[in-house]
């Protein structure tokens, strides 16, 4: 059928496909070296027949101590030959289904508050923050130095020239969710010269983006997924005025200064999904409605574009209108809201949605993802994420192992 989701895209040299993005979803799945597991292996090789245009890897490590979790991906002299393999066989994969080969970008992230690379909490953080600590005083908080920062740069530099090794096309400095460069833009009132105003409270962050595009040839993109606001209240929270409503005021100043640096399309993101998961990715089981989140993230979105009106927006959180998820997918694009639809858990549930949509003019709804967030709860309580209800012979022995016994 014809739809605008099926349009290419010229981004910085590349001809993207069609405007259909899978988002960064960790999988947890890792070997403990943080090479390609067996399960990640799967998960993609899956992802590269679904003929979306743009393959957005997770989340992967950049430093040992900056793990998310013992099976967090992470990329470095030891690991790097298994992303090769499997970057390569991603792209056969889709040149022989779909005829062409997708953009493969490449997530690269310090886990700052949320690491646990041994598998307990050892959070590496921008500040104290009491929203965040209460009733986690014990954990051993270590905050990040100016010495320490001034040392994240380099870890980014090898990280990105060995990404480019393994043949990714891009490279995405995260910036969102909680995580050290995104906690950074609300450190309001750290002292030293990471903290205080926006030139300082951006400057680690804006430090590992030179970093990366100094290590790579030009080919390569560079991105970033950014939180537009985290919504959770100031002084905690960036994107919010002192009233606690959104503000992008300084989301701005942050993307006219990434478009300065040469960036050409970026991922919208909002929200704390460790804090209020439910405005990061609407869901059925949360007090919020989720056409309200829906309506929160369309807005902001909406607001960046038209700010921005030549930078490729991705936008986020595209699953929870379910069975009607392309269709609203097109409505974004043809609104101008976004250039591409990103999707996140439907990824996991449906990876031949997009197909399926091309082909009969709509999805299964025997197929859809449910929005109940099982995923996430494979994912927090230590183990393998993917969907126990869709893909259930692979997941669901895991949820009823580490989730329902427990
Ligand atoms: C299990 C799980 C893992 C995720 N991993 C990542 C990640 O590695 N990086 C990231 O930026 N976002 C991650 N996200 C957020 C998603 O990319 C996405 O923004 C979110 O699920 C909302 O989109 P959706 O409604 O399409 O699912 C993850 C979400 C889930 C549920």
């Amino acid at each position: 059928m014809s739809t605008i989701l099926n349009e290419s895209v010229k981004v910085h040299n590349h001809n993207i496909r069609n405007r259909i993005v899978f988002q960064p979803m960790e999988g947890c799945d890792s070997e403990f070296s943080g090479g390609i597991g067996e399960l990640t292996r799967r998960r993609y090789l899956r992802f590269a027949k679904s003929g979306a245009g743009i393959i957005w890897f997770e989340a992967t490590a950049v430093s040992g101590e900056g793990r998310a979790n013992p099976r967090q991906l992470y990329i470095n002299e030891k690991t790097v030959e298994s992303f090769r393999s499997l970057v390569a066989e991603m792209k056969q994969v889709s040149l022989e289904e779909n005829g062409f080969e997708p953009v493969i970008i490449v997530q690269l992230t310090y886990s700052g508050r949320f690491s646990k690379p041994n598998g307990t909490p050892e959070p590496i953080v921008a500040y104290r923050n009491e929203l965040w600590e209460k009733g986690k005083e014990n954990q051993p908080y270590i905050i990040a130095t100016d010495d320490y920062c001034r040392t994240v740069s380099e870890k980014y530099s090898i990280a990105a020239k060995l990404a480019m090794e393994a043949g990714f096309d891009g490279i995405d400095v995260k910036c969102c969710h909680g995580y050290l460069f995104d906690e950074f833009l609300s450190a309001y009132e750290r002292d030293g010269i990471y903290g205080g105003s926006l030139e300082n409270r951006t400057r680690l962050y804006f430090e590992c983006i030179d970093a990366v595009k100094n290590a790579v040839e030009d080919r390569m993109f560079v991105t970033t997924r950014l939180n537009a606001c985290d919504c959770f209240p100031y002084p905690y929270g960036f994107g919010v005025d002192k009233n606690n409503n959104i503000d992008l005021t300084e989301t701005k100043q942050i993307i006219k200064k990434l478009v300065e640096k040469g960036m050409e399309i970026i991922d919208i993101t909002l929200g704390n999904p460790y804090l209020i998961p439910h405005i990061n990715r609407p869901c059925t089981n949360a007090p919020e409605d989720g056409n309200i989140g829906l309506e929160r993230i369309y807005k902001v979105t909406k607001e960046l574009k038209s700010s921005f009106p030549d930078v490729k927006i991705v936008s986020s959180g595209l699953t929870f209108p379910g069975e009607a998820a392309m269709e609203y997918a097109e409505k974004l694009i043809n609104e101008n809201v976004c250039d591409f639809a990103g999707f996140g858990r439907m990824t996991f549930a449906y990876p031949e949605f997009y197909k399926d949509y091309l082909k009969n003019g709509r999805l299964e709804r025997s197929k859809v993802c449910l929005k109940c967030s099982k995923c996430t709860e494979l994912m927090r309580s230590g183990t393998v994420a993917g969907c126990p209800i869709r893909d259930s012979e692979v997941y669901m022995p895991y949820y009823k192992e580490f989730v329902l016994k427990k």
